[in-house]
């Protein structure tokens, strides 16, 4: 097994390594020390059955049931289905713009996500269709901001939610993709608050920990202050842009660690007829420090 780096700044590629088999401690204990490394690790060319990624993920820790229940895959709760099918009624196999917006992903938690495994079980042929992710590092997005910024976000906690109703700024998407949630999975979701800049529990290096999908307001400051500061960091964060992005093939699986990076699905959702279905598991975190 070898890291190659994908970019200067983040990420490598895990070569000769097959998830489908287990994999012992010595090896793991080196993959890990990669992803705590390079914040994003690939694993190309894997062919895996919902099992074996379940099993693969389970090696970082207890894996988190999504609270979207109905875009869980049957049978495997663990496994988040991420795809643009349609059923023979029209409506959506599952959720199709779920990471169109930077985030982290289940920051709306208490304790958030230590990490997620993206599996491509079909991805568009078509070079031309979008269906890309990329990251970027939160470290960097701290490490570059002002002092005096710095100074002002010190103590503060910022409040995340993932209703997407009471976010004003996420533009609709292709005017009818954006998700509605239930009564039920509102109140399974309230608002929730982590410090602005958390550290890294295992690096201990800090994080700027916002992102526009579910960061929408300062506690304790009067709203319009919190929204302008919040303005501020996702145009610095909007600035500095993605680290690496990733061109799909079928069987890459890529894992990131959300404690210290962003991420979205580049552009919109697939359109029709093209299919790109994915599915996660998110491994469970710690509450934020
Ligand atoms: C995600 O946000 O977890 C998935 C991103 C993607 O579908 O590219």
């Amino acid at each position: 097994m070898n890291f190659e780096p994908l970019s200067p700044s983040i990420g490598a590629e895990v070569q000769n390594l097959d998830l489908s088999q287990p994999v012992n401690d010595t090896t793991f204990s080196a993959v890990r020390d990669g992803f705590h490394r390079y914040q994003i690790l690939l694993f190309r060319g894997q062919t895996l059955t919902e099992d074996q990624h379940i099993a693969f993920s389970r090696r970082f820790g207890e894996l988190e049931i999504h609270p979207a229940k109905q875009y869980l895959m049957p049978g495997h709760p663990e496994l988040l289905v991420l795809s643009n099918e349609l059923k023979a009624d029209g409506s959506r196999v599952s959720i199709a713009d779920g990471g169109i917006d930077w985030h982290s992903d289940l920051s709306f938690v208490r304790e958030p996500s230590l990490g997620s495994l993206l599996y491509a079980v079909r991805v568009p042929e078509d070079p031309n269709v979008f269906q890309d992710t990329e990251w970027a590092s939160m470290y960097h997005a701290y490490e570059t901001l002002p002092e005096s910024m710095k100074r002002r976000l010190e103590g503060l906690r910022a409040v995340h939610v993932f209703d997407q109703d009471q976010n004003p700024r996420l533009p609709p998407v292709d005017g009818k993709y954006r998700d509605k949630h239930s009564a039920d999975l509102k109140a399974r979701t309230p608002p929730v608050s982590h410090p602005l800049v958390r550290t890294h529990p295992v690096t201990r290096r800090k994080v700027l920990y916002v992102s526009i999908r579910f960061t929408i307001g300062i506690e304790n400051l009067p709203k319009a202050a919190g929204d302008a500061l919040l303005d501020e960091l996702f145009e610095h964060q909007a600035r500095l842009g993605g680290s690496y992005r990733h061109r799909w093939r079928k069987g890459d699986l890529m894992m990131w660690d959300n404690r210290c990076t962003n991420h979205r699905a580049v552009g919109s959702v697939v359109p029709q007829p093209h299919i790109r279905r994915m599915q996660r598991t998110t491994v469970k975190g710690d509450a934020p420090f």
